[in-house]
């Protein structure tokens, strides 16, 4: 049986000493204020919800997987976490400190302990600066070696390390010299260096060759077991991540819709977003025949995101309460309104307008009773979307259809796993409390 629990940050934290880091309703928003993008949004003001509302805790050893989509928010949140950027609202604690808040010159000593490792090998490494001087440049930062001789051995020591030979050759090339997988070894070498506990691996095999790929995860692994690393392992690639991951949280335009151990999500995938996202990775097995699903559009503006369930455009099961909203209207009657008497009937699309939860069809001469007829009759075609609509009222300016308050979707426990759906909730969805197998 299925019960869900409204999922509390404080609810996962078990005063563990074995958990390194605690994420609390963390959000970044970056105001675009001042900008074109900016004025061209009301009163100026456009915010980018790139992380909104994620809590999460990582144990030490472990390795997360955070995926989603390009634009999802994953580096974001990845760079609010190590402080590279400030949050907006929320509560980062790593090694049980309170680091959200703490200044640069406090924050040193836990810089040594979080490194990222980027995507790009190629964009993280200074093309004047040889492998030796770029790998050791840290333990001079750190003050943690005397003199040029002892960082060079230490160096020598982590080239060996990340497989990087003869090591002594290797210290004075530079990056130019180098292929992409020894590139990124180079990476690896310099975060290792200052034996730090938590390392954000942000795409970090996602531009290398196939063959090079496996190869270097192969590294991150064997360093994590060596030195009880936990890693937050950023990709867009479900595959990758099951390759390597214990735990993942599939994240959709700013907020995290389901968490839980990789092996059962990868099993059986509960979010519809989760589900099209595991439709999507090619069965390399011909015998299985299930071929590449594209998961249908696009991730949203995270500028405007759409109301209540942000998937809710894109979702497969979507219902009534997911949040339908005039612009969700609007874009049906782009797709569907081709009949040239209806179209001409509603007039432009771009002379409706939306006013809070309603969409304002404009009447002229008359013929509003005309407009809410075909308005109905289109919409017992649209499935949810009429199911949303609360009212449709005529006067003699327009017809104006009204859509039901967008809810969002809470984050919901179900069986450990965090699922923020509201197919699982029963509150939302009768249907979800009591049944004997996920929706
Ligand atoms: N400095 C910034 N200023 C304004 N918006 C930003 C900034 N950085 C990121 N964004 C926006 O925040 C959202 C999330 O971006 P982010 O790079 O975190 O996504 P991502 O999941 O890492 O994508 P990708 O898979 O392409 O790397 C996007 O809409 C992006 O345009
Ligand atoms: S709440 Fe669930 S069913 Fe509704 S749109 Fe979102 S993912 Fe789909
Ligand atoms: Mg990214």
């Amino acid at each position: 049986m299925l019960t869900a629990h409204v999922w509390r940050a404080s609810s996962t934290v078990k005063a563990m000493s074995d958990t390194i880091l605690r994420v609390e309703h963390l959000k970044k928003h970056y105001q675009l204020s001042g900008t074109i993008l900016g004025r061209l949004f009301s009163r100026g003001r456009a915010v980018v919800e790139a992380v909104d509302d994620v809590s999460f805790e990582l144990k030490r050893g472990e390795v997360l997987g955070l995926v989603g989509e390009s634009g999802c928010g994953k580096t974001t949140l990845g760079r609010t976490i190590l402080r590279l950027t400030d949050p907006t609202e929320g509560t980062v604690i790593f090694d049980g400190e309170d680091i959200t808040h703490l200044r640069e010159k406090e924050l040193r000593p836990y810089r040594r302990k979080m490194q990222i490792v980027f995507q790009d090998p190629h964009a993280s490494l200074n093309p004047a600066m040889t492998v030796g001087k770029a790998v050791g440049h840290p333990l001079h930062i750190h003050d943690l070696v005397e003199n040029e001789e002892e960082a060079k051995e230490e160096v020598l020591r982590v080239l060996r390390e990340v497989g990087l030979e003869p090591a002594e050759e290797i210290y004075d090339r530079y990056p130019a010299d180098l292929s992409g997988g020894q590139k990124q070894r180079v990476v690896i070498a310099r975060a290792i260096i200052l034996r730090p506990s938590l390392i954000v691996a942000d795409e970090a095999v996602a531009m290398l060759d196939m063959s090079v790929r496996a190869k270097i995860l192969e590294l991150l692994m064997e360093l994590k077991g060596k030195y009880g690393l936990t890693y937050l392992f950023i990709t867009h690639d479900l595959a990758t991540a099951k390759f390597v991951c214990h735990r993942i949280a599939i994240m959709y335009l700013g907020r995290i819709v389901e968490m839980g151990l990789g092996k059962e999500i990868y099993a059986e995938p509960w979010h519809p977003y989760t589900k099209a996202l595991l439709r999507a990775i090619p069965v390399p097995d011909p015998s299985k025949r299930r071929t590449k699903e594209v998961l249908r559009g696009e991730v949203p503006d995270a500028i405007a995101p759409p109301q209540g369930c942000r998937f809710h455009p894109r979702c497969p099961e979507a219902f009534a309460a997911c949040g339908w909203e005039p612009r969700d209207l609007l874009d049906y009657f782009e797709r569907q309104v081709t009949e040239s008497d209806i179209s001409r009937l509603l007039g432009p699309l771009d002379a409706m307008s939306i006013s809070g939860s309603s969409l304002l069809i404009p009447v002229k001469g008359g013929n509003g009773e005309r407009i809410d007829r075909a308005v109905r009759s289109l919409l017992n075609q649209s499935g949810p979307i009429s199911d949303a609509v609360q009212d449709i009222d005529v006067d003699q300016n327009s017809v104006r259809v009204t859509f039901r308050e967008p809810l969002e979707p809470r984050d919901l426990e179900v069986q450990n796993r965090l699922v923020a759906c509201h197919l699982f909730d029963p509150q939302v969805h009768p249907g979800s409390e009591g049944s004997s197998s996920s929706p």
